[in-house]
């Protein structure tokens, strides 16, 4: 929204939440969220043509277009559980439209939604008596987080399903022009609903997909001396295969892949697509399985008991340039690290605070220090699960001299220089290559 306010200075945009605390910091200097860019672009434009209000009624009866992007969790409880989306936010901003609507309106899915959600969607703001019109539009997001101002400001497509109804056609040209004031027309793409829906699953389905699969390439190379990294360089090269997402890790994290395949297992099985579920849902299964090898390799190297060890975690946001945790594989391991019964130490640049949340339950063992450099005094080992840029410029002679003998590293992502940490000491375990060891 702020990226639509930037680009479109005629347009009036408000952006409404349920939670005091988080309009008062969309409209404070501390933002809720960090991302790289948004800070300065919210300044350009708050309070001239971006407002952030919990004026939700007043707000639904201004608007001609209103973007639902209301979260669709994983469902926690009864039919589905585990798997299908619960829709409870949706279905309760949809009677609240309803109610505070007076003239017609165009509504816009951005969150991520089942296939044929907007036929529910319609249904509850059609209902009952009222003059009113909505036209539904699916507009799914792809943006990436770290990279969202980019992503948004040159995005490689915008989807936008309509009905092929001339009142859904007319919808979707008011959405088109909005876009047009900064996306080239070659970049919009338009489609049917339910391809617009399900496009947004596939996505994401299709991009997790691919780290699953170099992950499981990952494990065979460890014992077969293989490297990961030359094998994705090999097969990325073919312009078929392409060479992004195929860099193995500790597994994916995130708010949206682990929750967008299930739900995408859960429509298959709701149809009895049995098989096609089973296929999906192996790419979840193996990145469990990733995050517990990761540990295994651990364990294993580190003469098979991590009792009253210390280990440093380099990184506990999902990915670099956030500070979310949702998901983090890093959450995964630190609990089952505290399982053997290690000390940990975490050190991330901006993922603290979310990192004492998500280990909460599990404090004992556990601190948290912003300084990598104090974060190693005393370490056995170090495990890299985020690929921090900073991690690179770190002084590894300084940090091996801090840490007990013999000294690991276990870079998660392969993002550090293995024979120069081997040089000066360190038994290096990388993910998917030989381990660079003393011992
Ligand atoms: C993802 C999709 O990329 C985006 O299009 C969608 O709108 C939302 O979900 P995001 O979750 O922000 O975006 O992060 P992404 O960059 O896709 O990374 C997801 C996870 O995969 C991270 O944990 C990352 O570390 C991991 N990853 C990514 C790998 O392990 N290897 C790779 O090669 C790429």
């Amino acid at each position: 929204m702020t990226v639509i306010a930037n680009k479109c200075p005629n347009y009036k945009v408000t952006v409404v939440d349920i939670s005091q605390a988080r309009i008062d910091a969309w409209n404070s200097d501390k933002l809720p969220i960090f991302e790289p860019g948004l800070k300065e672009r919210v300044l350009t434009a708050r309070g001239k043509n971006l407002f952030f209000s919990t004026d939700i009624d007043r707000a639904i009866d201004d608007a001609e277009i209103i973007f639902v992007s209301v979260n669709t969790p994983t469902k926690m409880f009864g039919e589905g559980e585990g798997k299908a989306v619960d829709l409870q936010f949706i279905e309760q901003t949809a009677r609240r439209i309803k109610e505070n609507s007076k003239s017609n309106k165009i509504v816009v899915e951005k969150s991520t939604l089942p296939v044929r959600a907007a036929e529910a969607l319609a249904t509850i703001l059609h209902s009952g008596k009222n003059s009113v019109e909505f036209e539904i539009l699916s507009n799914p997001e792809f943006m990436a987080e770290g990279t969202g101002i980019r992503d948004m400001e040159t995005p490689d497509r915008i989807l936008i399903g309509s009905k092929d109804t001339p009142s859904g056609i007319a919808a979707r040209d008011v959405l088109i022009d909005i876009y047009l004031h900064w996306v080239p027309k070659e970049r919009l793409i338009t489609t049917n609903l339910w391809s617009s829906e399900l496009s947004k699953l596939v996505a994401n389905a299709f991009l997790a997909q691919r780290i699953s699969s170099i992950n499981t390439i990952a494990s065979l190379c460890e014992v077969t001396e293989a490297d990961v990294t030359e094998v994705s360089r090999a097969i990325g090269m073919d312009s078929r295969i392409g060479s992004k997402f195929l860099n193995a890790g500790p597994g994916f994290g995130g708010s949206c892949f682990r929750k967008d395949i299930l739900n995408l297992v859960y429509l298959c099985e709701y149809y009895q697509l049995n098989e096609v579920a089973a296929f999906w849902e192996q790419v979840v299964s193996v990145n469990d399985y990733q995050m517990e090898r990761y540990v295994r390799r651990i364990l294993q190297a580190m003469f098979n008991t991590l009792v009253g060890k210390k280990l440093t975690v380099f990184g506990f946001a999902f990915k670099p340039d956030t500070g979310d945790t949702r998901d983090a594989p890093a959450i995964f391991i630190c609990k089952r690290l505290l399982e053997e019964k290690a000390d940990l130490k975490i050190t991330d640049p901006y993922a603290l605070d979310n990192a004492r949340k998500d280990l909460h339950d599990s404090e004992e063992g556990v601190e948290f220090i912003e300084d990598p450099y104090q974060a190693v005094e005393g370490a056995h080992g170090i495990a890299l699960i985020t690929e921090w840029s900073l991690y690179k410029d770190l002084d590894y002679q300084k940090i091996f001299d801090k840490m007990e003998k013999p000294a690991f590293i276990f870079d998660g992502r392969n993002h550090l220089d293995h024979q120069a940490l081997y040089e000066i000491g360190f038994n290096v375990y990388p993910v998917g290559k030989p381990a660079l060891s003393h011992l």
